[in-house]
């Protein structure tokens, strides 16, 4: 008896931590006028309130069962950031699970500031949505039984422009007169062709009425029904209303310009040609001989790829060597200024950011990038970083954005990454990388990164880029890291000491006030939860 409850203990205390591990590890499951005015209604709400779980009031005398597992993942605008305590406190643990660091954005504003920057950041939300609202989001039900047939989806015009509206018929059951009207807000019906024995009323006017005493001569006559955009609003959406005796139905034509594509067009030639379809960028700042460095690996495997340096030092130094572009900024203009900066200069298909202390090395194939952005729909593709200690390191991280209500949304960024990309096993799909990264240079240039955020910035661009940047990573390619973990026995040259005071600073109040701030005025979080 005595041993089996040992080895019982014995077993409970090699597979507790084990199967503690394993579950951490397991991921989770996954009109002549037009009104382009503000009108800081309740958009918000309306908009919150398709988006929100609520039973319909039609059969609320029917009992149901909410099922927490499944109701759980709904949206509910409540969300908060909780520091979670781990299931078992051991002291290795924190080696073992990623530590998790929660942190409260209003906190850096006084309560007299936070009031009044509060009110400000609500009325440029309310901006916000109405540019960013479309009448295509709206929720619209088709009803059943109608006998009326229509285009759900799928409807555009050009502005101004005219469009023959498919699908169009009535199934009404037998009856001495057959009616439908068709009603627009931002344009006129009108039809290509006329059809005998049907009535037709208001055309070339917003609203259409067709009558007949034959369904099959209405039906024919619906085939032939225009619609015409009358007040210019791009980008905005006309809810038609399709109607007969006692039914109707909705339908949107989405009102647009075409999209311009932003196409480069290289040689046609076999393999790539990286000179011709990459540049590479950096930022420099008080590390020239680091920079001297990477440019030197550079050209071992990559002689002729132009090279863009943005450098904000207070003594610039002239690199010198063909296709390398240095554009000297003003002293400590910071971080995202100069990455913006160098970004903005690219002018091939593909950038590829490197940090200024990087080394190339035989595993830096760039090709093996551009193959993965060539073939995939992927906007940004990262690498792998080694450090001195020969480990290698993708900085996956997943960002989500959870509802939080009037006090702002929650911010939550986790270590990890989601599906592997068919064909590239080395790679899989997720929100942000490391700061070595290839992409498609017009989609990196449209996010940006925040000229304001000069310290201590990376995820950042990432978070501003979430839903516009679709972003891979790949561990089989590979940039060397010169520095980042100081070993003490190293000297500190006066330069190392100056950068470290500038890229981390001591008095990082400021910093985290710069941060936090924008956390919380420019992306409308309250907080942020991270691993
Ligand atoms: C269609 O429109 C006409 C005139 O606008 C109106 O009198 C009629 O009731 C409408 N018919 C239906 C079915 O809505
Ligand atoms: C690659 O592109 C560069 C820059 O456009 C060009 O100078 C070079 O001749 C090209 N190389 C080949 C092999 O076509």
């Amino acid at each position: 008896m005595r041993s089996i409850k040992k080895t019982l203990c014995c077993l409970l205390l090699v597979t507790l931590p084990l199967g503690i591990f394993v579950l951490c590890l397991w991921p989770l499951k996954p009109h002549p006028t037009v009104d382009v005015n503000y009108r800081i209604s309740s958009i918000s709400e309306n908009l919150l309130k398709h988006k929100l779980w609520e039973p319909p009031e039609k059969y609320a005398y029917i009992p149901y069962k909410v099922k927490e597992t499944v109701a759980g993942l709904l949206p509910k605008n409540n969300c908060r950031c909780d520091k979670e305590e781990p299931v078992l406190k051991l002291p290795f643990m924190g080696h073992i699970f990623p530590q998790t660091s929660v942190h409260q954005f209003q906190q850096v504003f006084n309560d007299a500031e936070q009031e009044v920057l509060k009110k400000r950041r609500q009325q440029e939300y309310q901006r916000f949505l109405e540019r960013s609202h479309s009448p295509a989001d709206a929720l619209i039900i088709a009803k059943a039984n109608s006998p009326l047939e229509y285009p759900t989806q799928g409807l555009q015009v050009r502005p101004l422009k005219t469009i023959m509206i498919p699908g169009l018929s009535s199934q009404a059951p037998p009856r001495n007169l057959y009616r439908v009207n068709l009603t627009a807000t931002l344009g006129t019906f009108d039809v290509a062709a006329e059809v005998d024995q049907v009535t037709i009323e208001g055309v070339g006017q917003m609203h259409l009425s067709l009558s007949s005493s034959q369904v099959d001569n209405l039906n024919r006559q619906l085939q032939f029904v225009t619609y015409t955009n009358t007040v210019f609003n791009p980008n905005t959406a006309d809810t038609v209303k399709f109607e007969t005796d006692g039914h109707q139905a909705f339908f949107v034509i989405k009102i647009q310009h075409a999209t311009i594509p932003k196409l480069y067009i290289s040689e046609d030639q076999p393999g790539y040609n990286i000179s011709a379809l990459v540049t590479i960028v950096t930022k420099t700042f008080l590390r020239y001989d680091r920079l001297r460095e990477l440019i030197a690996s550079i050209r071992t495997f990559y002689p002729k790829v132009t090279i863009v340096i943005a450098d904000d030092n207070n003594n610039p130094e002239k690199m010198e060597g063909p296709y390398i572009d240095q554009y000297f900024m003003p002293f400590g203009k910071g971080w995202f200024a100069g990455r913006n900066l160098a970004v903005s200069q690219a002018t091939t298909k593909y950038l590829l950011w490197v940090d200024d202390d990087f080394i190339f090395t035989a595993n830096t194939k760039i090709e093996k990038l551009v193959d993965v952005l060539e073939k995939t729909t992927l906007d940004l593709v990262g690498g792998a970083v080694r450090e001195k200690t020969g480990f290698a390191t993708t900085f996956r991280h997943q960002i989500s954005v959870e509802q939080g209500g009037e006090e702002g949304d929650c911010l939550n960024i986790r270590m990890g990454h989601y599906h592997t990309v068919l064909d590239f096993p080395n790679c899989v799909v997720t929100d942000g990388v490391v700061n070595f990264f290839l992409a498609r240079t017009d989609r990196v240039q449209r996010v940006g990164f925040d000229p304001r955020l000069s310290r201590v910035a990376h995820s950042e661009f990432f978070i501003d880029g979430l839903g516009m940047l679709h972003v891979g990573s790949c561990d089989h390619v590979s940039v060397d890291h010169a520095s980042k973990i100081q070993l003490p026995w190293n000297k500190i040259n006066g330069n190392t000491k100056m950068y470290k005071e500038f890229r981390y600073p001591k008095s990082s109040e400021a910093s985290v006030r710069l941060r936090h701030g924008l956390f919380y005025l420019k992306n409308r979080f309250k907080c942020m939860i991270k691993n």
